[in-house]
């Protein structure tokens, strides 16, 4: 279990982060939802060891007021190092990926198994993770740098679980990714999740992270606005306008115009083929009236 009490952060005079406590257990998908600058990042970031506390004396007097504490499994690991934090079992992918563009896909798999926790196990980690992204083990020898952004995406995903983490942190996964590869890599979530790893998702397109996640945060300005299960969430309104937008059109343009209430609360699947059916009769009805006998004989004669 990973808990933050009463974190903040700050850039010099700036306060990125104001008392935030969140947590999540094992086996859960918690999503942080917020706008841009809202501190989303950073939180990971300082979970991940990657802010150094110790270096801000100039503005050591700001933290006063805070508790400012991590807890994993009950340690403290607050202004840990990262590669301790690693080591302990959380694992960060962090914005944009950084994978090493001139290595392979096996070769940045590998490098994930650096820590002492997953050195011995590096072979069945392996395994596991290109069952997970089959199509990592089809290009596996290729140059990191040439693969498509969602391709890049699995790789560095891939590459954090080879450190086989408790608590796996993703720093909006889905950005810049095809539907498709996007639906790829939410189902490879899930089925990380299954596995009873943790995952602190941090990502824009809060349609699809509240599909696969039990919990959310909404972070607004540094600090927690709301908390609540998925299904809590699905009948605030206010909440679902301010955070994901009013009605959307789904699948094609023959569906119905949809609120986010009703994509949230109905299966995606069963909205695709509604919407799928709708565009199918529409284009018999067409093709019908083409093939009427009184318009083909016009064109006979037009012709
Ligand atoms: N290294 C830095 N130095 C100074 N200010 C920073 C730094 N990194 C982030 N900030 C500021 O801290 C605030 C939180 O930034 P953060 O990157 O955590 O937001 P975010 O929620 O991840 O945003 P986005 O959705 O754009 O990724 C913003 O106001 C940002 O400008
Ligand atoms: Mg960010």
């Amino acid at each position: 279990m990973l808990e933050c009490r009463d974190l903040s952060v700050f850039y010099g005079f700036h306060q990125a982060l104001d008392g935030v406590s969140i947590n999540i257990k094992s086996g859960e998908i918690v999503a942080i939802l917020g706008a841009n600058g809202a501190g989303k990042t950073t939180l990971l970031r300082a979970i991940a060891g990657l802010i150094d506390f110790d270096d801000d004396d100039d503005y050591g007097e700001h933290y006063e007021k805070y508790q400012n504490e991590i807890l994993f499994n009950g340690e403290s690991i607050f202004d840990w190092d990262p590669h301790e934090v690693v080591e302990l079992g959380l694992s960060l992918v962090p914005e944009g990926r950084s994978l090493f563009g001139e290595l392979t896909v096996i070769e940045n798999l590998k490098l994930g198994a650096y820590p002492l926790r997953a050195q011995k196990t590096l072979s069945q980690n392996l395994e596991k993770v290109l069952s997970i992204f089959p199509k990592l083990a089809d290009r596996r020898n290729q140059t990191t740098r040439f693969m498509s952004g969602g391709e890049q995406q699995m790789v560095a995903v891939g590459r954090a679980l080879m450190s086989e983490p408790d608590i796996l942190m993703l720093d909006e996964p889905s950005l810049g990714l095809s539907p498709i590869l996007c639906t790829e890599l939410f189902n490879a979530i899930s089925e990380i999740r299954e596995a009873n790893t943790g995952i602190l998702l941090v990502e824009q397109n809060a349609k699809r992270s509240l599909e696969i996640a039990d919990r959310c945060y909404l972070i607004e300005t540094g600090r927690i606005a709301t908390e609540d299960t998925v299904e809590g969430l699905k009948g605030n309104q206010t909440i679902l306008r301010s955070y994901l937008g009013g009605e959307v059109r789904f699948a094609n343009r023959y569906s119905e115009r949809l609120t986010t209430k009703t994509i949230l609360s109905e299966e995606i699947s069963e909205l695709t083929s509604k919407a799928n059916k709708k565009q199918k009769d529409h284009v018999d009805s067409l093709r019908t009236s083409f093939n009427r006998p009184d318009l083909q004989d016009r064109e006979k004669t037009d012709g």
